[in-house]
């Protein structure tokens, strides 16, 4: 089966809304084990937007599966990974304006620091996975680079509609047979909701699967309903009666 590693991200999200404490992504982590994943994905982004550095390091202690680590290709991240330790570490583009990772890796045109980045973290024992688009050329840079790993951004065939969709799903499919054919452990993400992973899950050869927001905004509706109910019964208790 294809394993599903679940992106956290979002909680924190709301957490930092109101700079709080609540709700916990340590506790997200603990109940996505729980309930089976095989593993919890976080995004540490320059900004700290969603996830901060005590995330990190506190998952780090408490995650029992497989971290998988999201971040951009600079020195500090690569450090701050090194000290960390999680199993995986993907690597993906990072623009402040950007509302999420919006374009994949790009790794044809990649700096020195991409190769020496890759080759520190593997030698600590770090899987390294690329985030790219679905084309040929960043499959067989991200070959050349020495990762094991690559991530196939799902998020035009997410966003694609009518004939687009098709056009989409190909390119996956050929980036996917092409990536196995080099010997790459091929995941994807991006965008992944109820109705366009189970076509995700028939293309060949993928391994794992990166899905938060879609899972958590489920999580909100399945959850609402007895929020409000146990509010209800607290302020039932804690009304005087007259
Ligand atoms: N994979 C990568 C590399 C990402 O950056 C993200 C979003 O943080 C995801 C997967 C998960 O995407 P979504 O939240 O749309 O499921």
């Amino acid at each position: 089966m294809i394993s599903l590693h679940v992106n956290i991200d979002h909680v924190a999200t709301i957490r930092q809304a109101r700079r709080g404490s609540e709700p916990d992504p340590l506790a997200a982590a603990a109940l996505v084990e729980l309930a089976g994943a095989q593993g919890v994905t976080v995004h540490l982004r320059e900004d700290r937007r969603h996830i901060i550095d005590r995330d990190v390091r506190l998952l780090r202690e408490t995650i029992q599966t497989v971290m998988n680590l999201e971040m951009a290709v600079t020195e500090e991240m690569v450090e701050l990974a090194l000290k960390t330790q999680p199993e995986v570490v993907t690597l993906v583009p990072e623009r402040r304006e950007e509302v999420t990772t919006e374009g994949g890796l790009e790794v044809v045109r990649a700096p020195e620091l991409l190769r020496t980045s890759i080759a520190r973290l593997q030698e600590q024992g770090i899987r390294v996975s690329l985030f790219i688009d679905p084309t040929i050329d960043q499959i067989e840079a991200s070959h050349a680079s020495g990762a094991t790993d690559i991530e196939l951004h799902t998020g035009s065939y997410a966003n694609a509609r009518g004939a687009a969709v098709e056009q989409e799903y190909e390119r996956l499919h050929a980036a996917a047979v092409r990536a196995h054919e080099l010997g790459l452990q091929v995941n994807a993400g991006h965008g992944l909701n109820y109705q366009n992973t189970r076509r995700i899950c028939a293309l060949p050869h993928v391994h794992e699967l990166n899905i938060g927001h879609s899972i958590i905004s489920r999580a909100v509706f399945t959850g609402l309903s007895s929020a409000v109910r146990d509010m209800l019964d607290l302020i039932r208790d804690a009304t005087p009666t007259a």
